[in-house]
């Protein structure tokens, strides 16, 4: 497997997570407002009430940053969240707003900790994270025979 991230960018990963980490609850009340106000046909995909989810987002999140360093050990449990996600109805166009949300929340989160440099090592965590998942997710389909 090709080594996704730079040591540089995990750390830039963790350290701008830790800036984020104190505000943990409004960071993710920003990004549910964001996500379904860009893409609000994602709304009725989730409960009404999102309290849990917001936990458990930030909670997956503070994991997977955490074992960036040793990200192949995490695959297991990404593709099994991607499998989880497409009876939750995520297909793969979902996970563009997605993405734009979070990055958008990280944006606001960190100002001018923000850099081009912190911006591209959390695209390539997210879009790591969402390839595994959306490949574990079509993996179930039935095959041809
Ligand atoms: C890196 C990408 C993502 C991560 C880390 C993530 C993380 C999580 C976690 C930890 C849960 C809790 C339930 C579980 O563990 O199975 C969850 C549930 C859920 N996620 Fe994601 N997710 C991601 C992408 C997405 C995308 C693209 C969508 C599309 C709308 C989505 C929609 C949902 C929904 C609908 C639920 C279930 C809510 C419920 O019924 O309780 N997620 N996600």
């Amino acid at each position: 497997m090709t080594p996704f991230m730079t040591p540089h960018q995990i750390e830039l990963v963790q350290k701008s997570f830790a800036q984020v980490a104190p505000i943990a609850a409004t960071a993710a009340d920003l990004f549910y407002a964001r996500l379904f106000q860009t893409a609000p046909e994602l709304r009725p995909l989730f409960p009404d009430d999102l309290s849990e989810q917001k936990k458990k987002l930030m909670a997956m999140l503070g994991t997977v940053v955490t074992s960036l360093p040793r990200f192949h050990a995490l695959m297991p449990a990404v593709r099994a969240l991607g499998r989880r996600h497409k009876d939750y109805g995520v297909t793969s166009e979902h996970f563009y707003p997605v993405g734009a949300a979070l990055i958008w929340t990280l944006q606001k989160g960190l100002g001018e900790a923000f850099t081009e440099e912190v911006a591209d090592a959390w695209v390539t965590v997210y879009a790591t994270i969402s390839k595994a998942m959306m490949e574990a997710a079509a993996d179930e389909q039935p095959k041809a025979a």
